[in-house]
């Protein structure tokens, strides 16, 4: 019998237009995204769907859309090569979730940790989008079949309902779902805040302090990360409980590629001081080229909108398979 020629692995993964993103979502996602773009079939979307849980003003979120787009061409995201498109140009996603919402559980919904973190913090604006937010997550990632899905680790358990919902699906209707995977980096998984070591490092943070943009000039970085909470122990060593070396160790291997052993031998006897500013020119170096490539693209916004059109074209085009199989499914005329 003839052998059928494996399919590449596919991959979704999607961020918010929520503000400039941090090195947090740098090393816990993006970097991950570009790594895998030649190996894998590969589609990104900035998730401004997602975004409108929260207030948004009109004008920045337009804005903030464009830049982010421009900035994961500017992290190496080739559109020609991968599927790198705007949400809410894409149909589909609003389409599937529509459908998939019917098959979540209230119950389970009010469990989701990021779901009880923002309704605290947006006691005001406790929307029914908030709450069904993972389900849109999830009809991003099936849309396309995705095997794999990298994120940091505060997207897990968006995963895992996502596999729930999918797999309850399938249940009833056959095989129409892939069934994802998360992936998620060894380090820089979960970034702490340089402030709150104990808190995700967040781009909505109120304290700049805490976090690094990745459009932060290096002078910014280098008195960011100078002022990072450590402790008074003055001893780069990796050891469970000691949140702010831990975290700042973590994002120089992330930058550098050096595992904890090598970077505890080399920073032996030196304090933390000498430590902050190898952080930070580590941090510096990492972004510079993403930063020329960024102001390059924003000063083409004529580009950046014509390419986010062809990757939406392209995007509805393959969802609208998985879409149209879903209508069938469940008994919409087609
Ligand atoms: P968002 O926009 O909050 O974050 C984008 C990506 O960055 C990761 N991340 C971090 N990683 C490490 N350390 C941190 N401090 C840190 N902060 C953020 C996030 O895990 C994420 O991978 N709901 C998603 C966006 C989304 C999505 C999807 C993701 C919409 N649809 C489908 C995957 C698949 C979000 O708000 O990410």
């Amino acid at each position: 019998m003839e052998q059928q020629p494996e399919r590449r692995k596919r991959i979704l993964s999607a961020i918010q237009p929520s503000g400039i993103p941090t090195l947090g979502n740098y090393l816990g996602a993006l970097k991950n995204w570009v790594s895998m773009s030649e190996e894998y079939d590969c589609a990104y979307a900035v998730a401004d769907l997602h975004a409108i849980t929260v207030r948004q003003n009109p004008a920045d979120l337009r804005h903030r859309t464009l830049e982010l787009y421009a900035l994961l061409l500017a992290i190496g995201l080739d559109p020609e090569k991968n599927l790198v498109f705007i949400q809410s140009q894409v149909p589909t996603h609003a389409q599937l979730a529509w459908v998939l919402n019917c098959y979540t559980q209230f119950g389970e919904m009010s469990r989701m940790t990021q779901f009880k973190d923002k309704s605290a913090q947006h006691a005001d604006n406790v929307n029914v989008g908030l709450f069904a937010y993972p389900v849109l997550m999830a009809a991003d990632i099936l849309l396309y079949q995705a095997d794999f899905v990298p994120v940091g680790a505060d997207q897990k358990q968006h995963l895992e309902i996502t596999r729930d919902i999918a797999g309850r699906f399938n249940g009833i209707y056959g095989n129409v779902f892939t069934i994802p995977e998360p992936y998620i980096g060894k380090e820089g998984a979960r970034v702490m805040s340089l402030q709150e070591p104990e808190k995700k490092m967040s781009k909505s943070d109120p304290n700049v302090n805490g976090f690094i943009s990745m459009l932060d000039t290096p002078d910014v970085i280098l008195r960011k990360c100078k002022r990072a909470v450590t402790d008074s122990e003055a001893r780069v060593a990796y050891e469970e409980g000691r949140g702010g070396i831990n975290n700042l160790m973590g994002i120089y291997s992330c930058c550098t590629g050096k595992p904890m052993a090598q970077i505890e031998a080399e920073f032996e006897g030196k304090g933390y001081g000498d430590f902050k500013i190898a952080v930070a020119e580590a941090v510096i170096e990492e972004l510079r080229p993403v930063q020329e490539r960024f102001h390059e693209y924003m000063g083409n916004l004529d580009y950046i909108r014509s390419c986010a059109a062809k990757g939406a074209e392209a995007a509805q085009r393959i969802s609208q398979r998985t879409l149209d199989k879903v209508m069938k499914k469940v008994g919409f005329v087609l």
